[in-house]
């Protein structure tokens, strides 16, 4: 079945008086999101940092590309497969991270529930470090649907080691060591309320179910809570330099994927250094204010890249916001906040009807304006508009 056919689902099902209990569009998700999420959940995901430009301009900068139409080539039949790191993925469509995904679902488990809508849409997930059920628990919910497990580096080379041992074990298919949250940014709504969900012992799983951490804590994690914070924050954030890639690389010899990259010079040096994959993005806008747009920066880091996938997000919004980016080199593309609003509005089913939603103009897109295949969308497929 086409993505584009849950159009068709959705006008069938008209005939018979169902109009569709979620939105269909993003300014809607966000909305009813925002009335959906207790108000400190809802900044937490909402919020960027300083004064938010970089996380606007994130999402303005997509405005400035249009897609061309081209005529008399219009296939019934698009194929949005592709294939990256040895996979077969249906789609180039992937769910970005997002630490407090499990806290964005009414009942607490919202990993699981992204999870479990992977596997029904055959869109992988990349889990966070930070989650409210172990990354195994998570793993166990993807079906067939490959998963990545992103790694925030502890400062325990130990526990580094662990966390990905683990993810092998699981059965994930990438390891994406996220480089630019070793510290927290500077987020003005968060700061505002005092709000820090780790710090409150929230997602933080993965560490209290870890043998390494464990062993490194003086009572077990249930009999001192607060400690387990405090040692908590001891490890989170490992200052990298360029002097850490061979030891992240010895690490796993599954793909290795490095997220945060925006300058060529860095996608350069991550190449050079055996990196499986770049992952181009600004953490949406939640880390450092005053930067560029991260689709401004994906063209130069694909020509670094010269050849290695790169990931891509920051802003995406839609199915059109998708085929630019696509068009402007990425191999897969990353959404972020939509599915965490889908979940908190609909749960499990909330982020199936994003993502197919967001797949379905997708595909609508490729069918209507004459590129049916991926490697149909270039940069000679876009014009700037202003
Ligand atoms: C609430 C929230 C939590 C996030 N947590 C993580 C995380 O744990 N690890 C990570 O690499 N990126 C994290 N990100 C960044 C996303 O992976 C992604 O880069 C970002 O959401 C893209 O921006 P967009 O959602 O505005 O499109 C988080 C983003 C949000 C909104």
């Amino acid at each position: 079945m086409a993505y584009g056919d849950y159009q068709l689902e959705i006008y069938l099902q008209g005939l018979s008086g169902i109009v569709p209990s979620l939105p269909m569009a993003y300014a809607d998700w966000e909305a009813k999101a925002e009335a959906a999420m207790p108000a400190s959940i809802w900044s937490y995901v909402a919020g960027g940092a300083g004064d938010e430009r970089t996380q606007r301009v994130n999402r303005t900068a997509f405005d400035q590309w249009g897609l061309i139409p081209r005529m008399f080539n219009a296939h019934r039949e698009r194929d949005l497969s592709v294939n990256v790191f040895g996979l077969t993925l249906p789609s180039p469509v992937f769910m970005a991270p997002i630490g407090v995904i499990g806290l964005c679902a009414q009942n607490g488990h919202g990993d699981l529930a992204t999870a479990r809508a992977a596997a029904r849409t055959g869109v992988p997930m990349a889990i966070s470090t930070l989650t409210e059920d172990p990354l195994e628990d998570i793993a166990a919910q993807f079906g067939d649907t490959p998963g990545f497990f992103q790694l925030y580096t502890p400062t325990d080379r130990e526990l580094a080691a662990s966390l990905v041992h683990r993810a092998e074990t699981a059965g994930y298919k990438g390891i994406i060591v996220t480089l630019d949250t070793w510290v927290p940014g500077w987020r003005p709504r968060d700061l505002a309320t005092s709000n820090f969900p780790q710090l409150r012992g929230r997602c933080l799983a993965n560490y209290t179910s870890d043998p390494v951490f464990r062993a490194s804590l003086p009572q077990p994690p249930e009999e001192n809570p607060q400690g387990t914070v405090l040692q908590w924050v001891q490890i989170f954030g490992n200052p990298l330099t360029w002097d850490d890639l061979p030891w992240l690389r010895s690490l796993t010899d599954l793909p290795l994927i490095v997220k945060g990259i925006c300058h060529p010079d860095d996608a350069r040096r991550a190449r050079d250094g055996g990196v499986d994959g770049i992952y181009c993005s600004n953490h949406g806008g939640r880390q450092a204010n005053g930067g560029v747009p991260a689709i401004d920066c994906l063209p130069g880091v694909v020509e670094a890249a010269d050849g290695l996938p790169v990931l891509f997000d920051s802003g995406i919004r839609s199915g059109a916001d998708i085929v630019k980016a696509l068009a402007l080199g990425a191999t897969a593309v990353g959404v972020g906040r939509p599915y965490a609003y889908g979940l908190a509005i609909g749960g499990e089913d909330g982020v199936v009807h994003v993502l197919r939603s967001l797949l379905a103009e997708t595909d609508l897109i490729m069918a209507v304006d004459g590129y049916p295949a991926l490697k149909d969308l270039t940069p000679e497929a876009l014009r700037r508009v202003t």
